[in-house]
């Protein structure tokens, strides 16, 4: 089968190449992809920042992507050829609490990814793409929008009139608008550029803070909730500013602790976090049970992902350059038999 595959860090070194075309396993699947997603993830894999000592070489690089299934394992019973299924990037965490060795089983590192002809998937964590979703759309699922939602809803146990800030516009985020504000929730969103927050306030945010204006962006919100802080903050930037998180949040309220866009450490003020008895919890994105959950939520509420541009599986390099350079909702990759 044709893959893309990265010999070594630098996306000079990423190659479309050819190699066998794997069978599945027992209570595996095989599926043909239909399109792919990018998430900062697997462009932080291949500039080598991403635990580069579990990335194996060559890779086939990218965890999310939707697919038809075109053959069935031994012991897979509830998926069949012709299904259309998403991939899960914790491809062993079904439901309940994440094992402590769920990274070692993360597509597009160190398992392969979808970034190929054929992608195999662990069947009892696929999940069905919505029936009203474009390849497109469906693809954009697996990291970014539940990511979002299991912060939100799993973790935050969101309340409908409750107020939520989001950091920047890029794929977790946009998606964390839309189910938030679906929720009945009044969302906050942060971002470099005024004609974003215009976009997000249309997909239903109720304020914009421009954080290139407002370097002191937790003073904003502080404002913004009457001095109270938001109930919940998805902190997808990491570094220090983690502090300012902490302060823009309400005195026993939720952070939601997701990226390292500035930074994958962090000096944090430790008494302004006893004071105000914040609650800060890691998220590994969520396991599928509350990816069909999310699926449910996404259907009623007539939601779609919001993709900048589909690039052809030739144009993968181009299309990590547009993530590097900024998107607006997703960048994806159509499969080599998608024109
Ligand atoms: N833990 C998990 O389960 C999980 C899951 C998904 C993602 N992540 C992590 O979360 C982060 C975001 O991922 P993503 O896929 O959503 O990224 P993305 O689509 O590449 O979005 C990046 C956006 O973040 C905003 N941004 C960058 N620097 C910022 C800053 N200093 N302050 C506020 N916003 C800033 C920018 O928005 P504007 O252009 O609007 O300024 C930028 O477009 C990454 O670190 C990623 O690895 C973690």
């Amino acid at each position: 089968m044709k893959a893309w595959l990265l010999d070594n860090f630098g996306l000079d070194n990423l190659r479309l190449g050819e190699v066998p075309t794997p069978a599945p396993k027992e209570n595996e699947v095989l599926i043909k992809v239909s399109v792919v997603s990018l998430n900062f993830r697997d462009k932080a894999i291949v500039d080598g920042i991403y635990e580069p000592e579990m990335i194996p070489k060559p890779l086939i690089p990218v965890s999310d992507a939707v697919g038809v299934v075109v053959a069935v394992g031994a012991g897979v019973s509830h998926l069949k050829e012709g299904d259309r299924v998403n991939s899960h990037l914790y491809s062993t965490w079904v439901d309940g609490d994440p094992k402590p060795n769920e990274p070692d089983f993360c597509y597009g590192a160190p398992l392969r990814g979808g970034l190929a002809e054929y992608m195999i998937l662990n069947a009892a964590s696929a999940v069905k793409a919505p029936e009203a979703m474009t390849d497109e759309e469906a693809s954009a699922l697996p990291i970014a929008a539940l990511t979002a939602w299991y912060s939100l809803m799993d973790y935050g146990q969101l309340q409908p009139g409750q107020t939520v800030l989001v950091q920047g516009t890029g794929g977790v985020c946009v998606f964390a608008v839309q189910i938030a504000s679906a929720f009945g929730a009044k969302v906050i969103a942060t971002s470099s550029k005024d004609e974003n927050l215009a976009k997000v306030k249309a997909l239903g945010a109720w304020e914009g803070i421009n954080y290139t204006k407002r370097p002191d962006w937790e003073k904003v919100a502080l404002e913004l909730t009457d001095g109270k802080g938001v109930d919940q903050l998805l902190d997808v930037v990491g570094g220090d500013g983690l502090n300012q998180s902490v302060a823009a949040t309400r005195v026993g309220g939720h952070i939601s602790q997701i990226g390292f866009l500035q930074g994958q450490t962090a000096k944090l003020d430790l008494m302004r976090v006893i004071f105000r008895q914040t609650a800060i919890r890691g998220i590994a994105v969520g396991p599928s049970r509350a990816f069909e959950r999310m699926n449910d939520f996404l259907n009623k509420h007539e939601i779609h992902p919001v993709i900048d541009k589909a690039y052809p599986f030739e144009q993968a390099r181009e299309a990590y350059e547009h993530l590097a350079r900024g998107a607006f909702g997703k960048v994806v990759i159509k499969g080599a038999c998608n024109p």
